[in-house]
């Protein structure tokens, strides 16, 4: 395998294909993947992408007002700006790589509404919009003989001076990433992939709960990458639940239904029937999501109830399998007729505010090293992202880092001497199950002491019980060949201290963390940064 290109692209969902297509025409370009070329978070969005598309309805003003009012007082204003202003350039040229966003009857593009948007404004492809927009990017790759995309390419971690053998810490300055150790997870080699520079495009951490919409690939490595590199992560205690996945317990990943099926005119009911969401909101059941799902989560704890419903009787049957086919068909598969019968659903972990911190170009705290999608954290959504603003950041984001890596690739000197992995005196794991019962160990622990609502005492129980197992898990990995399965385990622990960490330090309740010991908002909102 060619080990040194000018990018390095770690994932290949929405942030990394974006990035890499356009990096393509400035050298040449490696894009690891850990599983197949498509799976991500990006290949299950649903609702869409948000951006202002009708001007006789909508305005620039409208979404950057909406965007600040979910995030709860913590979004950077001139992110927010710029993302809504950039944004519809960066769709148009989706369409123009292919992409297909459904058309109403006069021709014109159909908006979907979802909670805490003012106006419809949400582009979409029926309910598989991320399946329509990864088909489209990894067609163009396919395209560009400048880009080697390689699936079932695990990467562990990033190269940095502490390779070369100088001692790194969080107090060092001007860290610089050489590129990435990656695990072929079918040869299992590891190799010494060295780039100018490094993008990470990871994506979000979901699988740190037991109950999530994301899919087992969401491990959060990027960002315990990152962290672990001596790289600057903010606001981890912003991890966003969705009010409504199908309750199916057991299920991995839980399917969602999507917030657009609310926008349609679904309506939430307690189980004895009766709507519930007035009494929280003004916006009823599209409200924004920490308010949605918070709500839900006291109905159910006050009942004793394990779900509620979700009310999509009264809409109309042919136009709800028009927009929705996937959703009509897994609610149908699950015994449910949505013309006849209520929807029971929970919320689930759904998506990461905060992440790698970055400037407006996507740079890290470490040298030539980039990050955007999920697991950056840009300053766009504060406390609460608002809905369908994930895939409008990806597209907007990638770019930014593009431009930014395009101006600067060839001054960045090609990393030379770094040293191969070193597995010496590692044996093959003595009980692989036990990796698997740890992952459950910190599921469990995440969603029992670090869900919607918090306390300082569940929290410090929660830190107290992820130490043991971070223990446990370092001595195993020391004494243990390398997998896909420890690295996850390792990344896992990682985000769900930092989740935690910074759930402590926040002595506030506000957006998306809601702690029973602070039930009041600061006057100045700060980031938390580790
Ligand atoms: P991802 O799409 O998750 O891609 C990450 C990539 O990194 C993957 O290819 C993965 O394999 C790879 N990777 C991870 N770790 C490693 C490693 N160690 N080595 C190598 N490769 C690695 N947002 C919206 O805006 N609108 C929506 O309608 C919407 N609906 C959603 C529905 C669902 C069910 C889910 C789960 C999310 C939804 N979101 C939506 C959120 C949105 O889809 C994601 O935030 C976004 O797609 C993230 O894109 P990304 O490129 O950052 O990461
Ligand atoms: C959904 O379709 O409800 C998900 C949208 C999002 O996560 O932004």
């Amino acid at each position: 395998m060619k080990s040194c290109y000018d990018f390095l692209v770690i994932g290949s969902g929405i942030a990394g294909l974006t990035y890499a297509l356009k990096a393509s025409e400035h050298g040449s370009v490696c894009v690891v993947t850990k599983g197949t070329e498509d799976e991500s978070n990006t290949k299950y969005a649903q609702g869409g992408v948000a951006a202002v598309w009708d001007f006789s309805e909508d305005s620039y003003h409208q979404h950057i007002a909406d965007t600040l009012d979910a995030g709860d007082g913590l979004c950077r204003r001139k992110v927010v700006e710029l993302v809504v202003q950039e944004g519809p350039e960066r769709v148009r040229e989706l369409i123009a790589w292919g992409a297909r966003f459904d058309k109403n009857a006069a021709g014109e593009y159909d908006l979907g509404r979802e909670g805490g948007h003012s106006v419809p404004r949400v582009l979409h492809h029926k309910d598989q919009t991320g399946y329509e927009l990864e088909r489209v990017l990894l067609k163009q790759a396919s395209r560009r003989p400048n880009i080697r995309l390689l699936t079932h390419h695990f990467a562990i971690d990033l190269l940095t001076q502490h390779h070369l053998g100088v001692n790194v810490t969080r107090r060092t300055r001007d860290i610089t990433c050489f590129g990435a150790y990656v695990l072929n997870t079918r040869t299992m080699r590891i190799h010494t992939v060295r780039a100018r520079l490094t993008l990470v495009a990871t994506g979000g951490a979901g699988q740190v709960y037991r109950n999530t919409t994301n899919p087992l690939i969401a491990t959060g490595d990027g960002i315990a990458m990152v962290y672990r590199a001596k790289g600057r992560v903010e606001n981890m205690e912003f991890y966003q639940f969705h009010p409504t996945a199908l309750f199916d317990p057991g299920r991995n990943p839980a399917f969602l239904i999507s917030e657009a099926v609310r926008g349609f005119g679904a309506v939430l009911r307690t189980r004895d029937g009766k709507e519930f969401m007035h009494r929280y909101d003004r916006r009823g059941s599209l409200a924004p999501r920490d308010i949605v799902a918070r709500a839900i989560d006291n109905e159910m704890k006050k009942r004793g109830d394990e779900y509620v419903y979700l009310d999509c009787r009264h809409l109309n049957l042919r136009q709800f399998i028009k927009h929705f086919p996937t959703i009509y068909k897994e609610c149908l598969a699950a015994g449910f007729h949505v013309a006849r019968d209520l929807i029971p659903v929970v919320p689930a972990a759904h998506y990461l505010c905060g992440g790698i911190k970055t400037d407006v170009y996507g740079q890290t705290s470490i040298r030539n090293l980039y990050a955007c999608g999920e697991c950056a954290s840009t300053g766009l959504h504060g406390a609460n992202r608002l809905a369908s603003n994930s895939l409008l950041e990806a597209l907007v984001f990638s770019h930014r880092a593009y431009l930014h890596a395009a101006d600067r690739v060839r001054t960045v000197p090609v990393p030379q001497g770094l040293p191969d992995w070193n597995a010496e005196g590692t044996l093959n794991p003595e009980e692989r199950v036990l990796i698997t019962f740890t992952r459950q160990e910190v599921q469990n622990i995440m969603s029992n002491y670090v869900g919607i609502v918090r306390s300082n005492l569940r929290l410090q129980r929660a830190l107290q019980r992820l130490e043991l197992i971070y223990r446990e898990t370092e001595a195993l990995y020391q004494r243990t060949v390398v997998s896909v399965e420890l690295c996850e385990l390792r990344n896992l622990i990682n985000v769900a201290y930092l989740i935690i960490r910074s759930s402590l330090l926040r002595k506030e309740s506000r957006g998306l963390n809601y702690n029973l010991d602070y039930p009041y908002k600061k006057k100045v909102a700060r980031s938390t940064v580790l």
